[in-house]
């Protein structure tokens, strides 16, 4: 399992030792949240404070776009080098094209799909993204419980990849914790995000990204 530690649930005050503990701590990926204030009901961090980040990660950048106008964010985005950007199906007119600018900027596409969003939404996507995201909270905040229906999604969308893509990665997002890893990874789950349950773990970050591991 490849763990994303989330860095909205990090102390903002100290985000630079909060973002090397992470990577210290074995994560694979380092998960950064953008939200605009309208595609969701908070609004989190622009290019200037995910160049800081970027500067102090020794992990690839996971960029998690929550916004309307996705395009304009994948410019602002891109000269940072993450490994992906993945962008919300539910708010974007012209998804294959947008696939195509992100992979031509050099960057790993991933398509985002809401807690109501069946993974058939995006069968014919499947074959040009590299991974698909599935949240299993509504976006815009950390801190929520686990949505138990995006195991059903993960299966459903397992068989669409093996089907489409094999090589296609499956992502959760959300409420992810010790108490539903087990399920997740019996569901064909290849990444998962965690925020709150990393960065407010009483034996610290490490021993929580080992735990999901
Ligand atoms: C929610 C974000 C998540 C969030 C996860 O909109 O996409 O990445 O930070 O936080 P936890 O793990 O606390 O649910
Ligand atoms: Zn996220």
């Amino acid at each position: 399992m490849l763990v994303a530690p989330s860095i909205l649930s990090a102390d903002f005050g100290n985000l630079a030792d909060d973002v090397r503990a992470i990577c210290e701590g074995g994560c694979d990926l380092v998960h950064v949240d953008v939200m605009d204030g309208h595609f969701v009901p908070n609004l989190t961090i622009g290019p200037v404070v995910v160049s800081a980040v970027a500067k102090v990660a020794t992990k690839p950048l996971d960029i998690h776009l929550m916004v309307e106008n996705n395009s304009f964010f994948v410019d602002l985005f891109a000269p940072l080098k993450p490994e992906f950007i993945s962008f919300h199906i539910e708010e974007e007119k012209h998804p294959h094209r947008l696939i195509q600018k992100i992979r031509g900027l050099g960057i790993r596409p991933a398509i985002t799909l809401n807690p109501h969003t069946p993974p058939e939404a995006i069968e014919f996507l499947i074959a040009d993204v590299d991974m698909v995201l599935l949240m299993s909270v509504n976006p815009g905040f950390g801190g929520q419980k686990f949505i138990a229906s995006v195991l059903e999604r993960a299966t459903r969308l397992k068989a669409l990849i093996m089907k489409r893509n094999p090589n296609c990665l499956i992502e959760v997002d959300g409420g992810v914790s010790d108490a539903n890893i087990e399920a997740l990874a019996d569901a064909g789950v290849d990444v998962v995000v965690a925020g709150s349950f990393v960065y407010k773990h009483p034996k610290g970050v490490a021993v929580a990204i080992g735990a999901l591991k």
